[in-house]
């Protein structure tokens, strides 16, 4: 090996071992409209109906996910089971995520398929993408030490508003977690939970379709609706693990919100505030 390769290989080395194990430019980059993605192709049957109203979701600088979130819709509702949704999601080109910072295969489930309370998280991160299963790095252990001490191991489904790691852990886009949606929506009608957990803000804004702050939000009970209505649950935004682990104090806010989240998923008769 060349001194030059040499010590550019123990440059690179040495940045991976820092934490920096992705290359980002200051600006995003529109990968379709630079023609390197190609947004996946209207639904068959819809192709010929009117010209859809323009999306909400076309935000500046961003690209027009409609396509993508129609063909992720009619994917989903085609899932009649969590093995089938999986599937789905491994099989969809349509979230740009897909192409940018995932290393390895779509991160979607771990869990009880049939749990009472279903925790959606923001989306994977490195240690998640290497081993396919969501919050498994050190924001989810802490996660899964909060939900034992709570008495809720076993008995939750963890997933994210995306399943496909932002490059450089950087948060999901409105439009990239609006395109997986409709899996998370399917998702929770095929395992039915009886409530949300909402973790972090991320997370809450893009399931309550709000731009409150998560301190105002976290520890107080919100009504989570499916795009059609028809799916309604109860939903209790908290504070992220990864927040908790660089602000130790902001536990006992957590501890709380769980506290809250448990007294009415075990004595569902109660009436809440
Ligand atoms: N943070 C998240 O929001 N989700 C994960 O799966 C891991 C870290």
């Amino acid at each position: 090996m060349s001194p030059d390769a040499a010590s550019a290989e123990s440059l690179l080395a040495f940045w991976a071992e820092a934490g920096v194990d992705a290359m980002l430019l200051d600006e995003p980059v529109d990968r379709i409209a630079a023609g390197k993605i190609a947004p996946p192709a209207p639904p068959a049957r819809k192709a010929a109906a009117a010209a859809p109203a323009p999306s909400p979701l076309r935000a500046a600088n961003q690209p027009d996910v409609s396509a993508a979130i129609a063909q992720a819709r009619e994917l989903a509702s085609a899932a009649d089971s969590l093995d089938a949704l999986v599937a789905a999601i491994a099989g969809f080109d349509g979230c740009p995520l897909k192409f940018e910072g995932a290393a390895s295969q779509a991160v979607v489930y771990r869990g009880d398929p049939a749990a009472a309370l279903m925790v959606i998280g923001e989306g994977p991160g490195a240690d998640e993408d290497r081993q396919g299963q969501p919050f498994v790095g050190r924001a989810g252990q802490l996660l899964d030490k909060m939900l034992a001490a709570a008495g809720l191991t076993g008995r939750v489904l963890i997933t994210n508003t995306v399943f496909w790691r932002p490059p450089g852990n950087r948060t999901p886009t409105p439009q990239e977690q609006a395109v997986c949606a409709p899996f998370v929506e399917r998702a929770i009608a095929l395992v039915q939970p009886k409530m949300l957990l909402l973790v972090g803000a991320a997370s809450a804004k893009s399931m309550l379709k709000t731009e409150d702050g998560i301190l105002s939000m976290r520890g107080r009970w919100r009504e989570w609706r499916s795009a059609d209505g028809a799916l309604e649950l109860p939903a209790m935004p908290t504070l992220h693990p990864a927040f908790l682990l660089r602000q130790p104090a902001a536990k006992k806010k957590a501890w709380a919100d769980l506290l809250t989240l448990t007294e009415r998923l075990d004595r569902p008769d109660r009436p809440t505030e």
